[in-house]
């Protein structure tokens, strides 16, 4: 007899510019998760892998050209997806994963210029088959987001730019959101912690993926 099949995995991601909060909130996501028995892994990109968290180093501390920065989010991702969250999936685990490829719209595309047939290109290359089941956006405006990390610690080249260049980020981020209803939910990041943690638990207990 053939052993059961096991249930693909949820795969949720958490995007926002620098300063938005997610990276707070995942945690609470995963207890949130956890004590309904999912096993719920978490990751973050660019990293996850010992190549991505290589990657990663490189492409937050060194000047390069927006075109090498955009292939090395790729090449991070690809080596993440085929050693990390792939795997999980297929073996039932819940991936919550810290930016995935809408970071790669909304600062490569909308922050650096690059186009966005370009990234597709990629996308289509890396992850055809494979979308998160749903994106979580912390939403903030750049002043305020701005204010948070000034308070937080130095700043890595991203953390460095404008606020104009945020402004640009976020732009993205709404515009995919709005051109994905079904997979997007907006939080608003400005909230105090208390609110934005009700609303992603109410969120995680309704959420069916
Ligand atoms: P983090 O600080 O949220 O972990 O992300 C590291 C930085 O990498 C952040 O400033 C956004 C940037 N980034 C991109 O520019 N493109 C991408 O595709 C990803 C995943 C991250």
């Amino acid at each position: 007899m053939l052993p059961p099949m096991t249930e693909r995995g949820r795969f949720i991601t958490f995007e926002g510019i620098d300063g938005s909060g997610k990276s707070t909130h995942i945690d609470a996501v995963a207890e949130a998760l956890r004590a309904r028995g999912v096993t719920a892994r978490l990751t973050r990109e660019p990293g996850g892998t010992p190549i991505g968290e290589s990657l990663r180093e490189l492409v937050i501390n060194q000047a390069m050209t927006r075109e090498t920065e955009t292939m090395l989010m790729f090449a991070a991702r690809a080596e993440h997806l085929a050693r990390v969250i792939r795997p999980a999936l297929a073996a039932g685990q819940w991936i919550l994963c810290d930016r995935f490829t809408d970071a790669t719209y909304a600062y490569q595309a909308g922050g650096r210029g690059v186009d966005e047939r370009s990234i597709a290109e990629l996308e289509q290359w890396v992850h055809p088959d494979l979308q998160p089941d749903l994106t979580i956006l912390f939403d903030v405006a750049p002043e305020v987001a701005a204010k948070r990390l000034a308070r937080a610690r130095s700043a890595d080249r991203f953390e460095a730019e404008p606020i104009a260049f945020f402004g640009a980020v976020r732009a993205m981020y709404l515009k995919r959101a709005a051109a994905n209803p079904a997979r997007f939910v907006i939080v608003d990041g400005e909230q105090a912690p208390e609110s934005v943690r009700e609303q992603l638990d109410h969120l995680m207990r309704q959420w069916n993926g």
